[in-house]
């Protein structure tokens, strides 16, 4: 059984996306895969609560009780790895990781960022997408690799960008295609894991 490690800090909705479509597409008989664990470094992270809803086990490591990015990623790995994943996937994991931690696991830790990189890597990408008087914008999935927001596209979904669009409305929009786009990729990667 390859098993899947979800990290989040936040609501989580792209999380229970790809948890909705392991149990709606049987990824346990199609790819021999399943959710193993959904970790988060907030604990008030709204989507412990719906993984928990869903039967999935789920573990903190509060980052605020480490002094250096190092100790904290050391732990979270040691959370991670009792789990044996063959993927990690950052699900709105808002944490810089240390290359260290992305060394461990080159080639089975992917991300997914609401801009079409490598166009707004970091924060604030729906303004700046505005600001900068984009058409289009989008997410991408893509391996994680020691550079924020880098490393080998997996995949893209692109969103045009209305007239009237806030940041707000636009990240709507894209959060809309990247509930899609996530799961998709994952399935995607599973039989070359
Ligand atoms: C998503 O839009 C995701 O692309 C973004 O955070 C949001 C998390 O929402 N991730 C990043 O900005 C990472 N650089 P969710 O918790 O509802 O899935």
């Amino acid at each position: 059984m390859q098993n899947i490690v979800i990290l989040v800090s936040g609501s989580g909705s792209n999380m229970a996306a790809i948890v909705r479509a392991a149990e709606r597409d049987n990824w346990r008989k199609l790819h021999d895969a399943r959710i193993a664990a959904v970790i988060s470094n907030r604990p008030d992270a709204g989507g412990l609560k719906l993984a928990a809803a869903e039967g999935i086990r789920t573990d903190v490591v509060d980052h605020k009780r480490f002094d250096s990015r190092e100790a904290f990623d050391a732990e979270l790995a040691r959370h991670i790895d009792a789990h044996q994943p063959a993927l990690v996937v950052l699900a709105g994991f808002m944490r810089i990781l240390t290359p260290g931690f992305v060394a461990r696991y080159e080639g089975r830790l992917v991300n997914i960022h609401p801009s079409l990189l490598p166009a707004f890597p970091g924060l604030h990408t729906h303004q700046r997408a505005l600001d900068a008087g984009c058409r289009f914008a989008g997410a991408t999935v893509h391996q994680v690799t020691a550079e924020l927001d880098f490393g080998p596209i997996l995949a893209q979904a692109v969103v045009p960008v209305l007239p009237d669009d806030t940041a707000a409305t636009l990240a709507a929009r894209i959060l809309t295609q990247e509930h899609l786009l996530y799961p998709r990729a994952i399935a995607d990667l599973l039989p070359a894991l």
